[in-house]
């Protein structure tokens, strides 16, 4: 008889966003004449600016033709992205990255669950709490996490870094050492950053320790502040202890497009062997590279009416932000985030539970969200509302909730 993996198992109830929506269909079901406002999965709801979709039309006209057709890509990605990659995102900051420590993939979903896979079984994980899902379910898919205690939510072999109001949603350096650090900056779902000096801090303390950090670095076209890092080889010697991921879902609009790409710097080894020689390794063998036609669109990412069309898109999501946390500090809540990020962290009104408010504002004001205890323990208490819904939707929803 076969036998399945049993850390599968171990994995408590469904996949946060599952679940959500499990109860918003019964919902609907139920009550077909309420019109639903959406704001809880970080999906984005703006079409593809214009130099994406030109770039796009011409790559398909390329494919129809035997000359310019593409097959397969390079195992890295194409050389015209990963070039602009390197160029507009790194070497524009300050940045020594070079085209071919690039990965380009399908999304950072898939990059930031599949990492783990390079690491050996007995590494201890930290991530901050709350914080997307995806680092620490992955982890127990591999059997990296111990036992389920379901009573605090918590494995036996997590390090868990508490993000809340007490510490302004900064995570500590952990009082035992991990071996992988994962950090989300901007964090989904807290919107929190942290000032450059600070990151440095981390950096340094990864090196000392020798842990590496994997850092998600998916809302970094949000952040608005100066002395907020846009990338983690910002800062001195994060080439030899850290991997980025980034995504092209929340800058671009991508995420029914799906590109993304992982930064594996050279120089970051274990003992002597290469993390690069490894994920390219894992990456050659396991993916068949992102399509032709998407990796023309993240290129025209980069031009200047494509920069320009993106800036745009991101201040419009942006005012959305303002609106929703004003809207809440009008109506007497407690809000956090919506600076450098397009996510609201809100606390809930009279020690409701997350679930609690989920299931109110839903019946109450047909406002979906995310209760914030499905980001981990110590986001009990708290929601997530989301600026990627449309602007009228964003305002209605407030008007909404202002009457409760
Ligand atoms: C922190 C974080 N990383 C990664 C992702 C997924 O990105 P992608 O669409 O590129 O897979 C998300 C999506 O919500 C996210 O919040």
């Amino acid at each position: 008889m076969f036998k399945i993996n049993e850390n599968y198992q171990k994995l408590p109830g469904s996949y946060l966003f599952s679940t959500i929506a499990k109860k918003v269909t019964a919902y609907t079901q139920a009550n077909p004449d309420k019109d639903l406002i959406r704001l809880g999965i970080g999906d984005v709801t703006q079409p593809l600016a214009p130099a994406v979709i030109e770039a796009m039309h011409k790559a398909v006209d390329e494919m129809g033709k035997a000359e310019t057709f593409h097959g397969y890509a390079p195992d890295l990605g194409y050389e015209f992205l990963r070039n602009a990659i390197a160029e507009h995102d790194y070497k524009c900051r300050g940045c020594d990255i070079s085209p071919d420590e690039i990965f380009v993939s399908d999304g950072a979903k898939s990059d930031s669950a599949n990492i783990q896979e390079i690491f050996g079984p007995d590494n201890r994980i930290a991530v901050c709490d709350p914080v997307y899902p995806v680092y620490v379910d992955s982890n127990v898919m591999s059997g990296r996490t111990g036992v389920y205690d379901a009573k605090s939510e918590t494995w036996s072999d997590v390090i868990y870094m508490p993000c809340t109001m007490e510490n302004g949603f900064v995570p500590e350096f952990p009082k035992e050492a991990p071996d992988m650090i994962y950090l989300c900056l901007p964090n989904n779902p807290t919107g929190t950053t942290i000032p450059n000096a600070q990151l440095q801090g981390w950096v340094d303390y990864a090196n000392k320790v020798g842990a590496v950090i994997i850092y998600d670095g998916a809302y970094e076209a949000y952040i608005s502040e100066a002395d907020v890092a846009h990338s983690i080889y910002e800062c001195e010697g994060a080439k030899s202890c850290a991997i980025e991921l980034k995504s092209y879902s929340k800058n671009a609009g991508f995420t029914g497009v799906r590109l993304g790409y992982t930064v594996v710097p050279k120089e970051l080894k274990c003992n002597d062997v290469s993390l690069h020689g490894m994920w390219a390794r894992r990456h050659g063998t396991k993916f068949n590279g992102a399509p032709y036609i998407v990796q023309r669109a993240g290129e025209a990412t980069y031009s200047p009416e494509g920069k320009a069309q993106l800036k745009e898109q991101v201040a419009y999501y942006m005012k959305n932000a303002a609106t929703i946390k004003n809207g809440l500090q009008d109506a007497g809540y407690t809000a956090f985030g919506g600076v450098n990020a397009p996510y609201i962290w809100l606390k809930t009104p009279d020690h409701m539970s997350s679930w609690d408010f989920f299931d109110y504002l839903l019946e109450k004001a047909n406002v979906v969200g995310t209760p914030g205890s499905g980001f981990g323990p110590s986001g009990e208490g708290y929601f997530r509302l989301t600026a990627f819904g449309s602007f009228e939707n964003t305002l209605a929803a407030l008007e909404r909730i202002k009457k409760l």
